[in-house]
């Protein structure tokens, strides 16, 4: 082949390769908090699978520090831009203005085609609301969970119902949120049931767990049957936290060969209160926020979990461990309709009478100890790149 050839097929390949880069679909995935960090940690996976078709950046906002940082080493994942967001007790306006101001640069630096969110935080309204501002399209995950009650998760409700209004791709983890998006005029063409992606995450975190625990559960009883708890939610700060509390003072007191261990949320209004009363209790064990690995072994080997998070509501059904819901409503009916979810609320005899009779009738725990997965089936991210790859840079 001649020089001249030669030249002029390189350039043509030089041509070739820049255009499939310019035809790479340009996606950022916004993450915040703990949750968004496990549900996002499986998407940026797969789409980093598909380098072919997918220029992929992960914008760290930080609303959460320490806790988004554990989740996403886990999965091996390293922000391309960390807004470092987090502050102590931070409040909702303080948040909210510091970051709808930082996305402006964020989006001119990075011009994605699309952004991504995930779930209800202020994280994903704001980044939302950012990308609508810039005229970015906006892909929602966790898409169309409904109370139907602003207060309740408050400010989850209204976080993810504005979202809603902002997206343009819904993807709904079940049936049942699809039904939701749809009843407020969500165009069908725009909603894709995927599953939940925390399930893909739990699958992945469950083929890799040691045998043994990790040193962080090293106190640990495991002769003994774990309750494994947490607890944060907004709505139950103040009475609802505190009865909370001296409910699983009352378990812990009652049942010699059970574990109470709570690993406590850092924000020091959960922390204060928790340790207080918890603090000093023989049969409870209170443990800072553990890595995702930790706490999947922690809910693997669990007999009963009492939780106010969504998350953990949707992860343990797959594992085959009851959960009684510390909330009034609940945005994820579905394992509740399995039977395998019990809602609880907050009140202390109501709490403490239902657990005794799980940890002492037999067949009232076999009844709620049953595998489910009405929440996803562990190929939830790879469905969501799918309809990504669809769209046009
Ligand atoms: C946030 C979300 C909530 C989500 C929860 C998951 C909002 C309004 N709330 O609530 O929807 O369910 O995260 O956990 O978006 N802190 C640390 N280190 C950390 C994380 C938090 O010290 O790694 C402390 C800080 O003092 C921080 C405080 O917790 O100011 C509150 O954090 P924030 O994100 O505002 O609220 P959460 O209650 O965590
Ligand atoms: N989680 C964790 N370590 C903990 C407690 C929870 O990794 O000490 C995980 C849990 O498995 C779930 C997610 O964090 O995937 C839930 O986060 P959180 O309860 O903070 O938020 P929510 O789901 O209520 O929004």
């Amino acid at each position: 082949m001649s020089g001249a050839k030669r030249k002029n097929r390189r350039q043509a390949t030089g041509r070739a390769r820049r255009a499939s880069a310019a035809r790479k679909l340009r996606v950022a995935v916004v993450i915040g908090t703990r949750p968004e960090a496990v549900k996002m940690a499986p998407v940026v996976l797969a789409l980093r699978a598909a380098r072919s078709r997918f220029e992929t950046r992960v914008v760290l906002t930080a609303q959460h520090r320490e806790m988004a940082d554990d989740i996403l080493a886990h999965f091996g994942i390293s922000p391309d831009q960390d807004l470092d967001l987090m502050r102590p007790k931070q409040s909702l306006f303080v948040t909210t203005s510091r970051l709808v101001a930082r996305m402006e640069g964020v989006l001119d630096a990075e011009k994605p085609d699309v952004v991504l969110v995930q779930g209800d935080t202020t994280t994903t309204f704001v980044a939302a609301l950012a990308a609508f501002y810039k005229g970015i399209r906006v892909g929602h995950v966790e898409a169309g969970l409904r109370t139907d009650d602003k207060a309740n998760p408050f400010p989850e409700e209204v976080n993810r119902r504005l979202t809603s209004h902002i997206a343009d791709l819904h993807f709904a983890p079940t049936e049942t949120a699809r039904r939701a998006l749809l009843r407020e005029r969500v165009p069908s063409g725009s909603i894709f049931v995927t599953g939940n992606t925390v399930i893909d995450a739990l699958l992945w975190t469950k083929g890799r767990l040691p045998r043994k625990l990790p040193a962080v559960l090293s106190r640990v009883d495991t002769s003994k049957r774990i309750v494994l708890v947490t607890s944060h939610r907004r709505e139950n700060w103040g009475a609802p936290l505190v009865d909370v509390c001296l409910a699983l003072e009352d378990i812990a007191t009652a049942f010699d060969d059970v574990q109470i261990v709570f690993p406590v949320h850092p924000n020091p209004v959960v922390k204060n209160t928790v340790t207080r009363i918890l603090g000093r209790l023989r049969n409870v064990l209170l443990l800072p926020p553990l890595d995702y690995g930790a706490f999947v072994a922690l809910m693997s080997r669990a007999s009963l979990i009492l939780t106010d998070s969504g998350g953990v509501q949707e992860e343990a059904p797959s594992l085959g461990v009851p959960v009684l819901v510390l909330r009034r409503k609940t945005e994820r009916p579905e394992a509740v309709r399995a039977g395998v979810v019990r809602l609880v609320g907050t009140d202390r005899k109501r709490i403490v009478r239902v657990s005794t009779r799980l940890l002492s009738d037999r067949a009232a725990y076999r009844a709620m100890a049953r595998r489910k997965n009405p929440y996803g089936d562990g190929r939830a991210a790879s469905r969501i790149a799918r309809v990504l790859a669809g769209l046009r840079a």
